[in-house]
C-alpha cells in the first residue's frame, strides 16, 4: 500500500495556512512535511479586529505562494498530491471561500479529488502532530475564538458533545475583557502577557456556573463585571491596577476551565485530556491544568504551541486521519460549500 499525500489548506479567520501531511504506506504515525503560514494580525490591528472583507482578500494574495512553499520545502510536486483539503466551516464566509475555491480549482485543474474538513476537528486533533501524542479515547477541551466545548473522543469522528458555552467562548472573553482594558487586537495574549505582572487576587470576578452541576460555560457575565470594574477605576489607572485586572480576569476564565474540565473526567472516568485551540496556548491554563492532573494521574495533551491557533496543518492532518480511519472519502466533486456556522 502506497502512502496518501495531502494538501490542507486553513482559510477561515485572519491566517491563511496551508500544509503537506503524508498518512498510511509504511507510516505509522501521519507526517506533517512542511507548513506555511501567514498571519494577518499586523493588518487588522489598525481596526481593532478582524475586517472580514480584508481577510477575504488577503487570504487570495497568500494563498497560491504559500502552497508553492510548502510544496517546495516537502519536496513534492503538485502531480504528487492525493487529496486537497480544505477547511469548509465554521469561520468567515467570504475568507472559508477562498481556500474552498483555491482548493477545488486547484483540484479540478489536477484532476484529484477534494476533502472539506471541519475547522474544530482539525483543531480537536492537531495535539496528534507533537511529540507526544495522545491516545484515544480521552476528554477534549476545546477552547478556540468562537468555541468552548468539552467532548469525549473514542476515536476519529467518534465525538461526544459534554458541555459547551451558552454564550461567549473562553477566547472571546479575553478579547472583550483585553479590549475593555485598552489592550488591543489580538487581545487573548496580551491579557495573558499583561497578567503575569498582577495579582490575580486583586479584584473579585464571577465564575459563572461552576457549580451549575453541568458541563457547560458562561462567559458574558464575566465581561461585563469587567466593564464595571473599568468603569469603576475611571481615567487612566497605573499600570499595576491594569496588571492585577487582567491577572485577575485570566484566573477567573482559567479557574472555570480548569474545574469543568476536571468534571469531565470525573463523568467519563477518563485518565487522558487533550487541550486544542487558540486558548490552549494561554501559559497560565496550561500551569493549572499540568498541576491538578498531575494530582489525579491524568495525562495532558497539548498541541505544539505553534500550532494551537489557526494553522493548515491541522487541517491537512484531520483530513490524512478521517481518510486513514475511513471515515471520510475525497471525491472529484467541485462544487464547494462553505459553512460559516
Ligand atoms: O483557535 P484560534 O486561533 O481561532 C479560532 O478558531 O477561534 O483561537 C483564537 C483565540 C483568540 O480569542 C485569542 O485571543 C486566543 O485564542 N488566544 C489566547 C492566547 N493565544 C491565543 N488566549 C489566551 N492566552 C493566549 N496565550
Ligand atoms: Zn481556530
Amino acid at each position: 500500500h502506497s502512502s496518501t499525500l495531502v494538501l490542507g489548506i486553513e482559510s477561515s479567520c485572519d491566517e491563511t495556512g496551508v500544509a503537506l501531511v503524508e498518512v498510511g504506506g509504511s507510516l505509522a504515525q501521519p507526517q506533517l512535511l512542511a507548513h506555511a503560514l501567514h498571519s494577518q494580525i499586523d493588518m487588522h490591528r489598525a481596526y481593532g479586529g478582524v475586517v472580514p472583507e480584508l481577510a477575504s482578500r488577503d487570504h487570495i494574495r497568500r494563498v497560491i505562494p504559500l502552497a508553492r512553499q510548502v510544496l517546495e520545502q516537502g519536496g513534492r510536486t503538485l502531480e504528487q498530491l492525493n487529496v486537497i483539503a480544505y477547511t469548509q466551516g465554521p469561520g468567515l464566509a467570504g475568507a472559508l471561500l477562498v481556500g474552498a475555491g483555491v482548493a477545488c480549482s486547484l483540484a479540478a485543474a489536477l484532476d484529484k479529488p477534494v476533502l472539506p474538513v471541519h475547522h474544530l476537528e482539525g483543531h480537536l486533533l492537531s495535539p496528534f502532530l507533537s511529540a507526544d501524542p495522545p491516545e484515544f479515547p480521552f476528554v477534549a477541551l476545546l477552547v478556540s475564538g468562537g468555541h468552548t466545548q468539552l467532548m469525549q473522543v473514542d476515536g476519529v469522528g467518534r465525538y461526544t458533545l459534554l458541555g459547551e458555552t451558552i454564550d461567549d467562548a473562553a477566547g472571546e472573553a479575553f478579547d472583550k475583557s483585553a479590549k475593555l482594558m485598552g489592550l488591543g487586537y489580538p487581545g487573548g495574549p496580551a491579557l495573558s502577557r499583561l497578567a503575569e505582572f498582577g495579582d490575580a487576587q486583586a479584584y473579585k470576578l464571577p465564575r459563572p456556573l461552576l457549580h451549575s452541576g453541568d458541563l457547560d460555560f458562561s462567559f458574558a457575565g464575566l465581561k461585563t463585571a469587567v466593564l464595571t470594574q473599568v468603569k469603576k477605576l475611571g481615567g487612566q489607572p497605573c499600570d499595576q491596577v491594569w496588571a492585577d485586572l487582567a491577572a485577575s480576569t485570566q484566573a477567573a476564565i482559567v479557574e472555570v476551565l480548569v474545574k469543568k474540565a476536571l468534571k469531565a473526567l470525573d463523568a467519563t472516568g477518563m485518565k487522558r485530556l487533550v487541550v486544542a485551540g487558540g486558548v490552549g496556548a494561554n501559559a497560565s491554563l496550561r500551569q493549572e491544568l499540568n498541576a491538578a492532573c498531575a494530582k489525579r494521574g491524568v495525562r495532558v495533551h497539548y498541541p505544539e504551541l505553534h500550532l494551537c491557533t489557526d494553522n493548515g496543518a491541522m487541517i491537512a492532518l484531520a483530513a490524512a486521519m478521517r481518510l486513514q480511519a475511513g471515515k471520510a472519502q475525497a471525491r472529484k466533486d467541485y462544487a464547494f460549500d462553505v459553512r460559516p456556522r
